[in-house]
């Protein structure tokens, strides 16, 4: 079984911030969420995060078994800590990762691994060829092809520092080779720390080998040092992202202004307009249209619905819904099939039925909405009386005139109208047709 530490600890001072780095966000997710998954999605669950004492307290959600290195005395000393907290076993695979390196991909972690096994080598290490200068640390190579050594930036020697393949800082080691290197290590070096890197070392005078892997793929291994850099691995997970989606089926028309978060579920033949958010658990049916222009986070659409310039946050949606341009849905707000939802309409925690229709200037909130009822312009449904939220219940076939008032607690039965201007404060029977300020019955027709 392999075994993964994740190393958080550092205190990542060039992001500038209260927040512990690998929690910045990007794409939805912190740094952090995406090496853990990657570990996951490469078969490694028995994983162990070395934290701040500022990560520890915020490191629950991530349902990972964590470790605090109190003081950062490097990375060499993160890991011993780690060791010290797990459980030893004979042998086995450690990986070695990088909390702060949110794109490397679950093929990595697994390449890495897989290096140890077949030929002899006690520890694997990712490398990259990357332009000079640069603040990695340096492989230096036997003639057989072997890593005999790593040099950190601040202890090369000019020759060194002409080195262009660098330590990506991802390693798989045999455990027990590991336990022993680390209680090896010294901190006579520039930075007075104690490197993990310097294992390398110590292993090839033990007479064992140590295999680098040369990844071609250099933007997976960018390391998040600062917002910059944040910003350019948001860009590269954004990218994937929407490539992954293309691939399945949807249209994006603009992928670089249409901002995805893993774990969305869009159906076929969705088209994606410009300018674009989808956010959370969201899942799109097939055939939609979203955008340009729309905000979406967990909401759920069935199939055909087109969303326009529009917001909309914990709503499920059915089928051939148009909403938009310019209205907000929020609140758990449930939009039958066939519904219309117009400008400048908003809407919280109300349903509305089948073929319901609020097409203009409204708002409805606690409201209830029966199938194939139409509410006229400028509706408002007044829930809210300074203390108290009420519902407003409306049957089916309802007619409400424009600018009508409903003021809640209030119900109107089935096929009832309001007249253009009601405000309505008392309860309107099946068929009944008011009008008025306030509201009073009309002679039947
Ligand atoms: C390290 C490598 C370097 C490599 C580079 C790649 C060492 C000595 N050097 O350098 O060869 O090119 O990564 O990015 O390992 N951390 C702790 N506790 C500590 C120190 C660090 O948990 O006491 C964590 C950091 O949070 C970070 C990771 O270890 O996630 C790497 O530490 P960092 O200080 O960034 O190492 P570099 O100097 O960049
Ligand atoms: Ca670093």
């Amino acid at each position: 079984m392999i075994r993964a530490i994740v190393l958080a600890a550092g205190k990542g001072t060039r992001m500038k911030s209260g927040l512990p780095k690998v929690l910045h966000e990007l794409c939805g997710r912190p740094m952090l969420w995406y090496v853990l998954r990657s570990l996951r999605v490469a078969g490694i669950d028995d994983i162990l995060v070395v934290t701040s004492e500022e990560l520890e307290s915020g490191i629950a959600p991530f349902g990972v078994k964590s470790v605090v290195q109190k003081e950062q005395r490097g990375t060499g000393h993160a890991v011993k800590v780690a060791l010290a907290s797990m459980e030893p076993r004979g042998g086995g695979r450690t990986i070695v990762a990088s909390g702060d390196m949110p794109l490397v991909s679950e093929e990595i972690y697994r390449n890495v691994a897989g290096s140890l096994d077949g030929n002899g080598a006690t520890m694997a290490l990712v490398t990259v060829v990357m332009p000079l200068p640069s603040n990695f640390g340096r492989i230096v190579r036997n003639g057989g092809g072997d890593a005999t050594r790593i040099v950190e930036v601040r202890d090369a020697t000019p020759a060194e520092l002409e080195i262009d393949e660098m330590n990506a800082g991802i390693y798989a080691f045999d455990e027990a080779e590991l336990r022993d290197a680390v209680t090896h290590l010294r901190d006579d070096n520039a930075q007075k720390e104690f490197y993990l890197t310097d294992t390398v070392a110590h292993f090839v005078e033990k007479g064992k080998r140590v295999r680098p892997l040369l990844c071609d793929d250099g933007s997976q291994l960018l390391g998040v040092n600062d917002r910059a850099e944040l910003a350019l691995a948001r860009r590269e997970m954004n990218a994937r992202l929407c490539e992954r989606h293309m691939r399945d089926g949807v249209t994006i028309v603009d992928p670089a202004t249409t901002y995805l978060e893993p774990e969305l579920q869009i159906g076929r033949d969705t088209v994606i307009y410009h300018n674009t958010s989808i956010g959370r658990l969201s899942e799109i049916g097939e055939g939609c249209t979203i955008g340009p222009g729309a905000r979406l986070s967990n909401a759920i659409l069935g199939n055909g619905t087109t969303v326009r310039e529009s917001v909309l946050y914990d709503v499920t949606v059915g089928d051939d819904v148009a909403i938009g341009p310019f209205a907000h849905l929020r609140g758990n707000a449930e939009l039958g099939n066939g519904v219309r939802v117009g400008n400048f309409v908003e809407i919280k925690k109300s349903v509305l039925a089948d073929g319901a229709k609020a097409a203009h200037l409204s708002y409805l909130g606690d409201a209830t909405i029966g199938e194939n009822s139409n509410i006229g312009a400028g509706t408002i449904t007044a829930n809210y009386d300074g203390v108290n939220k009420h519902e407003t219940i409306i049957g089916k076939d309802v007619r409400i005139g424009s600018n009508s008032s409903l003021i809640a607690p209030v119900t109107i039965g089935d096929g009832a109208l309001t007249g253009a201007g009601s405000v309505v404060t008392k309860d309107v029977g099946p068929g009944e047709r008011v009008a008025g300020n306030p509201a009073r019955s009309l002679p039947k027709k």
